[in-house]
């Protein structure tokens, strides 16, 4: 497994990320299963936040690491706030409030990384501030960071707080490729030179942030790998498996790992296996060409 530093720390994360949004559908002996397969296969981040499962996947998190031989200080965790139901919170209240409810179902005294969830249109980011420092302070988070912000939002966020903001987590995979497709078609008058991400990915990294692509395997009808609405790309990702000694599954995420941003993926997946072979895509160097036969399977034609 290739690993990153985190933005611009020092910090060697794991280039794929397993994400635990999903954990609370799990036992904790499955569970137990998931977390010692990502280890193997080489994972060493883990993503959570505050509201998954309502709580409940950090919980099975903790219960079932216990079952491991896997120790605290061998693994980076990363969780999120901000989001309340119907509603969207970065108070200070709210902020630290959530950190000590996510340390407490983490069975941790600190996470590595925590992120803003969702923008909040109500954002005072004075208030961010005074959460991160008394956060950073007492040493319950070591590094800060968000998701799915613009560059203007994290600039806001920026003038107020002193932490470096290390990443970004953001929808990408090759059936969700708003933010490479604005900058491929520039100029043009085609929709999808449309900047729906105001330019985030150039932004990132510019500014050394880590790019998180969450819902690696995800279209807009779900899971796009077999699936009959999507034969092209599955069509074009087989065409190519083979090549690389891989199928077409882990190719999906060798293209997003191909990216020059050194981006870490997040898997959703809870299935041993499929993590294992997922990880695999980790060192799979695919050329500039195919990542655009890839990107044009995907239903991108290149101006
Ligand atoms: N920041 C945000 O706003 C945000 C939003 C959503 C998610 N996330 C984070 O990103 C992580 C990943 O998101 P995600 O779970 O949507 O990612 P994903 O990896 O794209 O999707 C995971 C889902 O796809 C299924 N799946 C994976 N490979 C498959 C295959 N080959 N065939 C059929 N089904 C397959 C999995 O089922 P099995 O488990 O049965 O394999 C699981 O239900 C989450 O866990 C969370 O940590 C962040």
């Amino acid at each position: 497994m290739n690993t990153i530093e985190l933005g611009k720390t020092s910090i060697q994360v794991s280039e794929v990320a397993l994400g635990c949004m999903r954990m609370d559908k799990l036992n904790i002996s499955d569970a137990s299963a998931v977390l010692e397969a990502s280890r193997e296969a080489g994972i060493n981040f883990y993503d959570h936040a505050d509201i998954y499962g309502k709580g409940e996947s950090e919980k099975r998190f903790a219960s079932a690491i216990k079952e491991t031989s896997i120790k605290r200080e061998d693994i980076i965790i990363q969780s999120k706030t901000g989001i309340r139901s119907g509603f969207y919170d970065f108070s200070k209240e709210h902020i630290t409030k959530s950190v000590d409810g996510i340390l407490e179902r983490l069975d941790t005294d600190y996470i590595d990384v925590l992120l803003l969830h969702r923008p909040d249109a109500l954002v005072e980011p004075e208030e961010v501030a005074e959460a991160f420092d008394q956060l950073h302070a007492s040493g319950k988070v070591k590094q800060f960071g968000v998701s799915n912000h613009s560059p203007n939002q994290i600039e806001l966020l920026k003038k107020y707080v002193d932490q470096d903001i290390v990443a970004n987590q953001l929808q990408l995979s090759v059936m969700h490729t708003g933010m490479i497709d604005a900058g491929v078609q520039v100029n043009t008058k085609n929709d999808a030179s449309i900047d729906h991400d105001r330019a985030i990915l150039d932004y990132c990294r510019l500014n050394d942030i880590t790019v998180q692509p969450w819902s690696p395997v995800q279209g807009p009808d779900g899971v796009f790998l077999n699936h009959s609405n999507y034969t092209d790309i599955n069509d074009t990702l087989k065409s190519l498996a083979e090549k690389y000694d891989t199928d077409h599954e882990a190719l999906a995420i060798a293209w997003l790992l191909r990216h020059p941003a050194q981006m870490q993926v997040v898997l959703g997946t809870m299935t041993p296996d499929r993590i294992k072979n997922y990880a695999s895509a980790s060192g799979i160097k695919m050329s500039r060409e195919d990542w655009y036969t890839i990107y044009r399977g995907a239903g991108n034609p290149l101006p």
